[in-house]
């Protein structure tokens, strides 16, 4: 069997990536890493399609990649690469953008969510136009399956309806690819209100644990958690949100069972607890973080570092652009 290629995005929209993103996402890019060709893309293009500030893109992009590095994503491995960087996006993006009917866009719930808070008239074409983009991320590379949270399956289904339709008229050109959508990942909860996802957009700044956070700050975040009646350490989403979302965040980090973990903190109270959850996390963030920092400090080397790995991707994107523009009948 021939080794699977693997696809994903993640937009440099915050200066830090939160335990959220890692748990639910990255944790498991690093993961597939071995045993897959894969292919890791800072979509710095789907950035823009909202309001951005050009210090903060610039800052935001290199913290990115410094931070996914340090998360245990390795160059040697897998491709990591800006979209921006391969032009080859923006051009099968177009082709995807004539193969798509504007009524299977105008269906995508991102974009309806999205442009019904800033109201359908003041919403960017490109928000629009974004899905037609994420699946040209996608095909170039022929990918097998792409990891991403729920929120994407919309978008995946998408880009496998284009690659056969296309493939259809056309030719076979694209790899029709599976979503990978990630059950086993832990979906993490903010820790102010365990009831609705860690998130750095809905959620309060105390409930979100940052990577890029001092110790200090994340242990403290950690120690003020909103917990609930009772004093018992026992997992139940339904009574005990704010403890279930710390045992779930404990056993990710740390390895342990949720059930060891019950019965370890049996007896004991919710301070023992949450002092044990800060010190897991605080300490499996601190290499992290120093890592990240230290990247950070050499920004030749990171861009570099980027650099190859675009032209790694650019050689693979080049390869389908080009079929995909033959099968067209556009002239080469
Ligand atoms: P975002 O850019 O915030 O949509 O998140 C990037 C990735 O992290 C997506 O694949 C999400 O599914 C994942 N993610 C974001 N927030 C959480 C969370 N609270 N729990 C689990 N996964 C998350
Ligand atoms: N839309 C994805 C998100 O918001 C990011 C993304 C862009 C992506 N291109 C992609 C994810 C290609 C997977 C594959 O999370």
């Amino acid at each position: 069997m021939s080794i699977k290629r693997v696809l994903s995005g993640i937009q440099p929209t915050s200066d830090s990536f939160h335990l959220g993103n890692y748990l639910g996402a990255l944790k498991q890019w690093v993961e597939l890493q071995d045993g897959h060709d894969a292919f890791y893309c800072i979509v710095d293009l789907h950035a823009l399609s909202a309001e951005t500030e050009p210090a903060l893109l610039r800052k935001r992009t290199l913290a990115s990649a410094a931070q996914l590095l340090a998360l245990g994503i390795s160059p040697e491995k897998s491709t990591l690469f800006v979209q921006s960087q391969v032009p080859q996006h923006n051009q099968l993006g177009w082709l995807m953008e004539c193969l798509a009917g504007f009524g299977e866009a105008s269906r995508m719930t991102q974009f309806k969510d999205k442009s019904s808070k800033s109201g359908a008239d003041s919403a960017r074409v490109a928000l629009f136009t974004y899905p037609m983009l994420q699946a040209a991320d996608i095909l170039l590379y022929q990918a097998d399956l792409v990891p991403v949270g729920e929120d994407q399956r919309q978008h995946i289904e998408l880009t496998r309806d284009l690659a056969g339709r296309f493939n259809t008229r056309y030719g076979q050109v694209f790899t029709e690819p599976s979503g990978y959508i990630l059950k086993t990942a832990a979906k993490i909860n903010d820790l102010q209100e365990p009831t609705s996802k860690m998130s750095k957009s809905s959620g309060s700044v105390a409930g979100v644990i940052e990577i890029m956070d001092t110790p200090e700050a994340n242990a403290k975040k950690i120690k003020s958690a909103t917990t609930d009646a009772g004093r018992e350490v026992r997992f139940d989403e339904k009574e005990k949100p704010g403890i279930s979302n710390l045992l779930t965040i404990h056993s990710a980090l740390s390895g342990q069972s949720i059930a060891s973990l019950e019965a370890e903190f049996a007896g004991k109270g919710y301070g023992d607890f949450k002092g044990s959850v800060a010190d897991v996390v605080v300490e499996y963030l601190r290499p992290i973080r120093a890592r990240a920092l230290e990247l950070l400090e050499n920004e030749e080397q990171l861009i570099q570092m980027l650099h190859a790995g675009s032209e790694k991707a650019k050689k693979t994107a080049s390869v389908t652009l080009n079929m995909a523009y033959k099968s067209l009948g556009l002239v080469l």
